[in-house]
Formats: structure tokens, C-alpha cells, sequence
């Protein structure tokens, strides 16, 4: 009788091949990258629970890594390794210098509703279509957002006045999500979603759902890409109303007459449609990521200003005192498109307001498709290694943004900007991935909070210290606690807010 068995055999290779493939999934790349520092991971989950335990909360631990461990970290999810950066002079080479490619993990996990949008699209196939939609993002696009929005904003300050009238407080982060909403679908796709006016539309519900899902897959990556689960039922149902809303959008243009066409200015569906080869899923794709991708990075970031100038009443009246100037006595909702670039303490409030609360607080997400080493300290990363840009940490760094908490929008006077790294500030991210809507957004913001400070004084309806930021995709605020008399009237609201009237808003305006 043979001294093995064939079944011994077979249960004797199983184990050394397992061996094998634990050893290079869990152990060998781990004993490979011990000279890069960070918080020591367990053999099977790495660093996953710790992360997953604070619940939109990562970009505060990542802060926490940072100060124990330097600008350069690196931490576990599962077997996945990811290396983080946030010096100033790393992050120009890796997606300047470089543009090292986004991760896998990435495109993948945003994948189920944007598709091979702007957003997700592989580096090879990137250049082409940021070409195209480049072109509509100029003054004239500007310009009809400026025209656009005249509608959604008095809807907005309406529903503000209505609120001081009753003195009830709103919950202005809704507010203004659904606002910025309907201004992108307006200006982008020549149709108002109308979320200010229904206030149970599914779009906005969808939105934070998938948001929610999609960061799951992100932070999940390992765990859900080995069972293949990108697509939760939640997150099906959330995409199919995104997807629906986007198929009715294609359908109306495509049925438009010539004459409408020639009657309205050129806007992003007309270049999705125009480019080249583009099949209607990847046009669907475009709207849904211009979707995602340009209203609640907007609304979220005027939320985190109005909550900071709410703490900080001498910012309120400079920015009052700088809009009054300019508004003068006129009758209207809002400024000119030309006074826009007057608001030069406003655009300081805005920009100190994305540095210390940047909405996209993980940044941006790259694979090495080469060795590199490290021009702010000389450590060397190996091919494949996936590095996070987290913007989170980059405006907090104390060698560029001395006394990281405290909000002071004079770092961004003229002569502060310049003594800086220009790589220090990267709310819109830098490079040829960088923010495509950035003058979009600035122009929007900065347009709605004029408005908004000339007609009413905004107050807490809750205590500061509850407020805080719930990172999924994008960065919230999320107000912990409120008061009962917020409650009686508001359903969880994320940012309670009072308002009381200053100038009355006229019923008519000249065109
Ligand atoms: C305060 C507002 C905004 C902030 C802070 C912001 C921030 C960013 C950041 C950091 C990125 C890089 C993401 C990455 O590398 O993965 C990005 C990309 C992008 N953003 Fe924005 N964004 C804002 C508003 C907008 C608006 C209004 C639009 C559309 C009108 C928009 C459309 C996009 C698109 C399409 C991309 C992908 C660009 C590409 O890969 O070529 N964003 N944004």
C-alpha cells in the first residue's frame, strides 16, 4: 500500500498552495512595506475596523495617523495596502508630474451610476472627452448659470422669507442641496429637476443613498470586490432613479424641434451628444456624474460657511458691508454677473470655508503605474501602490496653515496667497483631473450667499460644537443634537439654521 494516499496528496497540496496564497495576500506585502510607517495592522482586517468604527469619520482619522506618523503613512484595508500623502511638493509630482492614473478601487466602487463618466473614465480615454466638455465650461456658460439660477434662487429666498416670516428655523443644507440641484440640471441639461418645489422628490434621496453605498464600496473595496457586490439593492433602486431621470432628460432633447434649438444657448447634454461614438449608457453616465459631481460639493460648502460665519459675527458684517456696496438700492434677487468678481471678502470666505472644510475631504485616489520616490522625504513606493490624496489633511498641515482650526479668510488676501505652495490649497484638486466645474461652483456660491446676506442674518438653531462633519464621497455638515423646538419642526435636519429678514425682497424684478 502506497505510504500516501492520493486524498493525502490532494489535502496536502490544498494546504501548501493555501499556505502559499496567504503568505503573498497577507503576509509578503506587508513585511515588504514595513519601512513605511502607520498604524499597525492585524494580519486578517489590516486597519478596516478601526476605519469602519467611526462611521463618516475617516478624514479624522486619517488626521490622527498624520500626527503620529508624519506626512507619509500607509494603512490596511483588508489585504489592500493604500499609502497617504499631503505634502505639498509630493502631491505636484504624483498627479501633476506623473498623473499617475486614478485606482481601480475608485472607478469601480462609483462605477454603478457613473458609469465611464468624466469622473471615473480610465486615463486612456480621459483626455479626449475633458476636451470636449472643456468647451462649454467657458464665460458664456457662466453666464447662462447666471441667468439660470434667477429662477431657482427666488424659489429659495422665498422659502427662506416664508420661514422668518413663521419664525421657524430651516434646515438650510436641504435647502440648498436641492437649490444647487436644480441649477446644475438647468444650466447642464436644460430641465429644472424641480426639488425645491416637491419636497419629496426621489432624486435627492437617491443622490445620498448612492453617495452613501458608493463610499461603502470604496472603504469595503477588498471585501466587496472579492464577492463581487458593487451593486447593493439599495444602491440598484437609487441608480435606477438617477438613470431614469437622465434616459428622460436624452429623450426630451432628442425629440426637440430645430427651432427650440436654435432658440436656447448650447449646454452640456448638447456636447454628451455631440461627442463622438458616445453610446446613450455613457451619456447617461455623463449626467449622472455632472449630477453627483456639481450640486452637493456646492450646497455642502455653503452650508459650511454659512455654519462658520454664524460663530463669527465680524465676518458676517464685513461680508453684509461688501455686498450692501454693491447692491446699492436696486430692485432685484441678485447681483449682475459683471459684480460678481467684486466680492472680493466673500470669495476670501468662500476659499477659507473649502480649505477647512473641504467637501472632498479623501481627494483623490491614484495607482502607481511606475516606481517612484518621494521628493518631500526620498521614500521609495513600488510599482502598484494605490495613494490617497486626502485634502483633508492637506489643509491642515500647521507648516502651511498655521493654526489649522481657526477660520481666518485673510490667508487668502493677494499677498498671503502668493507667499504660500501653490500646491497647498487643493479643494479643487490640481492637474489634468482637477475640478472641471471649480468656476462653476465658485460662481454659483458666490452669486446665492450674496443674495442670501443682503436679504437675511442667519443664526445657529443648535449649538456649534454639535455640528459636525459626515463624510460619504462628499463632506457634510451633521447636526448631532437639537434643540425640541428645532424638532417640532424639522425632521433631523443636518444644519438648523434661523433666519431674519434685513432688506425686503422685491415681488418683481426688472429683466
Ligand atoms: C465646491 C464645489 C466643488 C468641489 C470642492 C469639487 C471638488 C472636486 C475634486 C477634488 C475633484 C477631483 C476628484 C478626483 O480626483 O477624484 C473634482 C472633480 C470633478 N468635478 Fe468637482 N468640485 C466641486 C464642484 C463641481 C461642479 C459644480 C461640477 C460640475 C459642474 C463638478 C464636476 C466635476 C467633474 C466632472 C470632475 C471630474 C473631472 C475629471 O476627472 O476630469 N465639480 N471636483
Amino acid at each position: 500500500m502506497a505510504l500516501v494516499s492520493w486524498l493525502e496528496w490532494i489535502v496536502l497540496s490544498f494546504v501548501i498552495a493555501a499556505s502559499f496564497l496567504f503568505f503573498y495576500i497577507f503576509i509578503f506585502p506587508k513585511w515588504r512595506s514595513r519601512h513605511i510607517p502607520g498604524p499597525k495592522p492585524s494580519l486578517l482586517l489590516g486597519n478596516a475596523l478601526e476605519l469602519s468604527n467611526q462611521g463618516g469619520a475617516a478624514p479624522m482619522v486619517f488626521e490622527r495617523y498624520r500626527k503620529q506618523y508624519g506626512d507619509v503613512f500607509q494603512f490596511w484595508s483588508f489585504y489592500r495596502q493604500i499609502v497617504v500623502i499631503s505634502h505639498p511638493d509630493d502631491i505636484k509630482y504624483i498627479i501633476v508630474t506623473k498623473n499617475f492614473p486614478k485606482a481601480e478601487e475608485f472607478n469601480l466602487s462609483l462605477s454603478p451610476l457613473a458609469g465611464r463618466g468624466l469622473l471615473t473614465v480610465r486615463k486612456q480615454h480621459h483626455q479626449q472627452r475633458r476636451r470636449a466638455i472643456s468647451k462649454q465650461f467657458n464665460e458664456d456658460f457662466l453666464r447662462q448659470l447666471h441667468r439660470h439660477m434667477k429662477v431657482e434662487l427666488k424659489i429659495l429666498l422665498a422659502k427662506l422669507q416664508k420661514a422668518s416670516e413663521k419664525r421657524e428655523p430651516v434646515d438650510f443644507d436641504k435647502d440648498a442641496t436641492s437649490y444647487t440641484l436644480d441649477v446644475m440640471c438647468r444650466t447642464g441639461f436644460g430641465r429644472s429637476a424641480d426639488t425645491q418645489k416637491d419636497t419629496n422628490h426621489p432624486i435627492p434621496k437617491a443622490v445620498n443613498i448612492a453617495l452613501k453605498e458608493m463610499y461603502h464600496n470604496v472603504a469595503a473595496y477588498p471585501i466587496r470586490n472579492f464577492f463581487g457586490l458593487y451593486t447593493s439593492p439599495r444602491l440598484k433602486e437609487a441608480t435606477r432613479v438617477v438613470k431614469e431621470f437622465a434616459s428622460q432628460v436624452i429623450e426630451a432633447r432628442k425629440v426637440e424641434s430645430e427651432q427650440d434649438r436654435e432658440r436656447r444657448p448650447m449646454d452640456l447634454l448638447d456636447i454628451f451628444l455631440k461627442v463622438e461614438d458616445l453610446p446613450d449608457w455613457d451619456i447617461i453616465a455623463e449626467i449622472a456624474t455632472f449630477l453627483i459631481a456639481g450640486h452637493d460639493t456646492t450646497s455642502h460648502t455653503m452650508s459650511w460657511l454659512i455654519y462658520e460665519v454664524c460663530q463669527h459675527p465680524e465676518i458676517e458684517e464685513k461680508i453684509q458691508q461688501e455686498v450692501d456696496k454693491i447692491w446699492g438700492d436696486r430692485q432685484d434677487w441678485m447681483l449682475r454677473f459683471e459684480e460678481i468678481s467684486q466680492l472680493e471678502y466673500l470669495n476670501m470666505v468662500w476659499k477659507e470655508t473649502l480649505r477647512k472644510h473641504p467637501v472632498a475631504a479623501t481627494g483623490t485616489f491614484r495607482r502607481l503605474d511606475s516606481d517612484v520616490t518621494l521628493p518631500s522625504c526620498g521614500m521609495f513606493l513600488p510599482k502598484n501602490t494605490a495613494v490617497l490624496v486626502p485634502i483633508y489633511l492637506v489643509h491642515r498641515n500647521p507648516e502651511f496653515w498655521p493654526d489649522p482650526e481657526a477660520f481666518i479668510p485673510e490667508r487668502f488676501s493677494r499677498e498671503n496667497t502668493i507667499k504660500r505652495h501653490p500646491f497647498a490649497f487643493q479643494a479643487f484638486s490640481s492637474g489634468p483631473r482637477n475640478c472641471i466645474g471649480q468656476f462653476f461652483a465658485t460662481h454659483e456660491a458666490l452669486t446665492t450667499l450674496a443674495s442670501l446676506y443682503h436679504f437675511f442674518h442667519f443664526s445657529l438653531a443648535c449649538n456649534a460644537e454639535d455640528v459636525r462633519p459626515y463624510h460619504a464621497i462628499t463632506m457634510k455638515p451633521v447636526a448631532r443634537n437639537v434643540p425640541d423646538q428645532v424638532k417640532s419642526v424639522l425632521n433631523s435636519p443636518k444644519l438648523p439654521i434661523w433666519v431674519t429678514p434685513r432688506n425686503s425682497i422685491p415681488s418683481v424684478v426688472e429683466e
